[in-house]
């Protein structure tokens, strides 16, 4: 038999790193060179489906310009899990994640599941954050490390995927 279940899910990060489109091409297959800077946050939805399990994933995108900061807290506590996404080609945005990070983990409830994202993996030669460097942090945290590109769509529905396998199943 078929099960279903919703989830609320956050994505947090640096202005700019590409958060908005990943959660664009994830569920409408989009991308927009020129996206907007998102204003306080979006919400989407998409259901995805894995063996009988049918998972509905309840995404708030966040804004990461540093004026909406104080609102992420809103988001990222009761979901269930959080997708901290930052710019290969930024090693600012790096650590902004890194920060969230820790932020995330001491604010909200112990068993929100942390997935790091380095995105725009299709601009390697501009690359700031080696891959090594960011799984090592990953490694040592405990938490699933993707490499993504919004652009091109490389591995973005993997790292749903992903997420939703983790959810407990309600
Ligand atoms: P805020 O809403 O301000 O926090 O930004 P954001 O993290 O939502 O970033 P957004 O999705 O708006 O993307 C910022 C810029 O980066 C846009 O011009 C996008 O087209 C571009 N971009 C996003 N993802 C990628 C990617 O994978 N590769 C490349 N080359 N550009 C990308
Ligand atoms: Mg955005």
């Amino acid at each position: 038999p078929t099960t279903s279940s919703a989830s609320k899910l956050v994505v947090l990060g640096y202005a700019s790193v590409g958060k908005s489109s990943l959660v664009l091409r994830f569920c409408k297959g989009l991308f927009y060179e020129y996206q907007e800077p998102t204003v306080g946050a979006a919400f989407l939805t998409q259901t995805i489906t894995f063996g009988t399990t049918e998972t509905k994933l309840e995404i708030w995108d966040t804004a990461g310009q540093e004026r909406y900061q104080s609102l992420a807290p809103m988001y990222y506590r009761g979901a269930a899990a959080a997708l901290i996404v930052f710019d290969i080609t930024n090693y600012e945005s790096f650590i902004k994640a890194k920060n969230w990070v820790k932020e995330v983990k001491q604010q909200s409830q112990s068993n929100e599941i942390l997935v790091l994202v380095g995105n725009k993996v299709d601009m390697e030669s501009d690359r700031k954050v080696d891959y090594s460097e960011a799984e090592n942090y990953a490694i040592e945290l405990n938490l699933a490390y993707f490499e993504t590109s919004a652009k091109s769509g490389y591995n973005v529905k993997e790292v749903f995927i992903e997420v939703a396998k983790m959810l407990p199943q309600t």
